[in-house]
């Protein structure tokens, strides 16, 4: 068995009186990419931004790498839910500014690597023409793309996405969808991804499990599900297989129970 790389025992995170998320044990392996799914309010980006270093949660122990996470740290990029941008700054400067601070080479050739990797994902992101506007400037899609694009600039070892696609249109989001899946796959320094999307086939075509969580207050893990289809996945065929059908609707299930639990 593979040790745990990211492993949360026992994490719960009160604000106040009220107890958004309590007793969530998870281990994740190294290489594994986990979404998280659950009700709007459960506790999702509570539990990401634990993990992104953020706060320490109120009970329970998060760990990387056998380390209990003090703070954040350049192993982690994170898109966050708001896709927090510099107003002041570009959206090359912000892209690049990332990088930077990450890989502060300072030699012509290693800026020129650094220039290279953000032309590249602003083209990717589709934002190249738009890259000296400011965050004043965007739509809110491009917004959000250029998050995505400075969180996969820095090519972090754990990359935490708190719903990256979501105010996308449907081409976009594919596009960043399989963007997503090469740098999982192939770029040596991301191999571990932790992504909440409210999307349950983008759920289930990107991720080796799925976590679902119950509605809050005292929200903890429902159930993980292995996603049993084999990589690389193609996305049409995909839909078409019983193995999709069967998980879709065992998902559809638990978050329509919780649904009934939380109304009660
Ligand atoms: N800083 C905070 N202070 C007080 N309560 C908070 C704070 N952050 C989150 N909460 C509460 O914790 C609960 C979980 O919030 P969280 O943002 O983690 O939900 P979520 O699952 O990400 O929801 P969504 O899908 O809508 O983004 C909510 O009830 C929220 O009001
Ligand atoms: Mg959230």
């Amino acid at each position: 068995m593979t040790a745990p790389y990211l492993e949360l025992r026992g994490v719960g995170q009160s604000f106040g009186k009220y107890t958004a998320v309590a007793g969530i044990d998870l281990s994740v392996t190294r290489g594994e990419f986990v979404t998280l799914i659950g009700h709007s309010g459960c506790g999702k980006s509570t539990l990401l931004n634990l993990i992104a270093g953020l706060g320490k949660p109120t009970a329970g122990s998060i760990e990387l790498d056998g380390k209990p996470i003090s703070g954040p740290g350049a192993d982690r990029g994170m898109v966050f839910q708001n896709h927090s941008l510099l107003p002041w700054l570009s959206v090359y400067a912000n892209v690049y500014e990332a990088v930077d601070a990450v890989f502060p080479g300072r030699r012509p050739q290693e800026k020129q690597v650094k220039r290279d990797r953000v032309e590249r994902l602003l083209r990717v992101v589709g934002l190249w023409e738009h890259r000296d506007k400011r965050p004043g400037e965007l739509s809110g899609g491009m917004r959000q793309r250029t998050a995505v694009a400075r969180a996969f600039a820095i090519v972090p070892r754990v990359l935490l996405l708190d719903e990256p696609f979501g105010a996308l249109d449907a081409l976009t989001r594919t596009s960043l969808q399989d963007e997503l899946i090469n740098l999982w796959s192939f770029d040596q320094a991301t191999e571990t991804v932790l992504m909440v999307t409210h999307d349950i086939d983008e759920a289930i075509y990107l991720s080796d499990r799925i976590v679902v969580m119950t509605n809050g207050p005292r929200a903890t893990v429902r159930e993980v599900v292995q996603v049993p289809l084999a990589r690389p996945r193609e996305r049409h065929a995909m839909l078409h297989t019983a193995a999709y059908a069967d998980l879709k609707e065992h998902l559809l299930e638990l978050l329509a129970e919780r649904a009934v639990v939380g109304a009660a």
